[in-house]
């Protein structure tokens, strides 16, 4: 997505070789035509995958979820995250580490939103270490609903997350991948 890729371009900040901060389009800010444009762009991608679902984690990944899910005409359903969970039955949930951020948190999808007839499409703002992404995988999985496919916005490719997901035989598309931000350049993989 050529438009995306200036855009990031023009407003990302490159933190250091492993983090490029986009709170302008994605973190902190949002650029609703653009988001919708995203939206169109990876809905186009899982038209024919009969989705019946997008889901995805709060905060950041909500916009561009939301704009996918009215493209397709769907629910959009964003997993949240809690502190702690005691022995919820009504809900779907597992502990992931955030590399970042240093803690371990728990991510939740209540029974209601998640059925074994559906077919989801999970929708991210950034795939990095994927370790927030696998875990709602498990618990995707663990509803018995099918995982028609992941898409994200940008994709870090000199992190492991994609390359993970996809050898677990997940369709993943991204509209951006970066393969390096060394030397405080932003280089997209062609
Ligand atoms: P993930 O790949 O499944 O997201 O998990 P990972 O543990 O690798 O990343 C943890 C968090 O850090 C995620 O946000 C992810 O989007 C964010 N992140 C990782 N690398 C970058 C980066 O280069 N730039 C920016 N801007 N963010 C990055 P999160 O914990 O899901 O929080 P939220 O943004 O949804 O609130
Ligand atoms: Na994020
Ligand atoms: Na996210």
């Amino acid at each position: 997505m050529e438009s995306l890729k200036q855009r990031i371009l023009e407003e990302g900040v490159v933190i250091s070789d492993q983090v490029l901060k986009l709170d302008a389009l994605l973190n902190h800010q949002v650029d609703p035509k653009l988001t919708l444009e995203m939206g169109k762009e990876l809905a186009a991608r899982f038209r024919e995958s009969g989705v019946t679902r997008v889901i995805t984690v709060e905060s950041s990944g909500i916009p561009v979820a939301f704009a996918v899910a009215a493209e397709l005409g769907v629910p959009l359903v964003f997993a949240r995250r809690k502190k702690t969970l005691v022995g919820d039955t009504e809900t779907f949930s597992e502990r992931v580490p955030s590399f970042t951020k240093g803690i371990v948190t728990d991510i939740m999808v209540s029974r209601q939103f998640l059925k074994s007839d559906d077919h989801i499409l999970f929708i991210d703002d950034i795939i990095a270490n994927g370790d927030a992404a696998r875990g709602l995988i498990k618990i995707i999985e663990r509803s018995g609903a099918t995982l028609a496919g992941m898409g994200v916005v940008v994709e870090k490719c000199f992190q492991q997350g994609a390359a993970t997901i996809r050898e677990q035989g997940v369709r993943l598309e991204a509209l951006v991948k970066i393969k390096s931000l060394e030397n405080q350049q932003i280089q997209f993989e062609v």
